[in-house]
């Protein structure tokens, strides 16, 4: 399987819950590699722009806000099969749906408030990627 580089959020409402540690350490068990991480708090103008593909969607407004409602912790994430796994890690964007034993499952409430995003291919996560960081900013080992 080929090494993929994937985009991940920790969220507002599981920075809010304290628990960054613990999503970090289910990336880190699964085989994946942190390779560069900050903590931002996006505005208005920033987290409109990386949801752009969602604007005409009724949620865009809710989901703007609650991305802005406090910091996240933006990470990229490096192994085999990055973008699938951080998916699978995750479980379903409604976490009454979602797999026992994910994150969301775990740490979500809500649709509105589902604790992580994650690229969902390849293509996303390049762009993705490059939304939050420069290249210089990237640290393979
Ligand atoms: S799709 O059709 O697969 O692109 O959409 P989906 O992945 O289900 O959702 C895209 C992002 O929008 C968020 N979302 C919502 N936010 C607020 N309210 C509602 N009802 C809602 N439905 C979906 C969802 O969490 C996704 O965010 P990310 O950050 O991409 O996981």
């Amino acid at each position: 399987m080929a090494v993929e580089r994937t985009l991940s959020i920790v969220k507002p409402d599981a920075v809010g819950k304290n628990v960054i540690g613990e999503i970090y350490s289910r990336f880190e068990k699964a085989g994946l590699q942190i390779v560069a991480a900050k903590m931002i708090k996006m505005d208005e103008e920033m987290a409109g722009g990386f949801y752009a593909e969602h604007k005409e969607r009724p949620f865009f407004k809710d989901l703007v806000g609650f991305m802005t409602s406090g910091p996240v912790m933006v990470q990229v994430l490096e192994g085999e099969g990055a973008v699938l796994k951080n998916r699978e890690l995750m479980g379903a964007t409604n976490p009454q749906e979602a797999d026992a034993g994910t994150i969301r499952a775990d740490f979500a409430e809500s649709i509105d408030a589902n604790a992580v995003h994650g690229s969902d291919s390849t293509e996303s996560a390049a762009r993705e990627v490059s939304y939050f960081f420069n290249e210089e900013e990237i640290c393979p080992r």
